[in-house]
């Protein structure tokens, strides 16, 4: 399944990220910037935040735990109701196609 990222500027790069796979690593073993995903997953650092797009909202849903949301709150950018951790997204099937928008920074 693939997934957009656009950057702040708007610039837009599309990556395959495997069924399986969260969003966080798919940028990051790709090199897009904009996610730094420190932690590497273990949900502790909040540099993977992300927004996800307004199509997508309904479909990828709200934090999927109480710690996801904590640590969101911490985020260094602007935290909006379309905000994830994005090492707590997992691509699915159902996601192909799914659009992220990233942060100008994640410090
Ligand atoms: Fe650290 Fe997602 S990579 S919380």
């Amino acid at each position: 399944p693939k997934v957009t990222y656009v950057d702040h500027t708007g610039q837009e790069t599309q990556i395959d990220v495997p069924v399986g796979e969260n969003v966080m690593h798919g940028a990051v073993y790709n090199g897009i910037e904009g996610i730094a995903g420190e932690c590497g997953g273990a949900l502790s650092c909040a540099t993977c935040h992300c927004y996800v797009d307004d199509d997508w909202t309904a479909k990828v849903g709200g934090p999927s735990s109480e710690a996801e949301e904590e640590l969101l709150e911490n985020a260094s950018a602007e935290v909006k109701p379309s905000s994830r951790l994005s090492c707590q997204i997992e691509m699915t099937d159902d996601l192909d196609g799914l659009v992220i928008h990233l942060p100008e920074s994640q410090y």
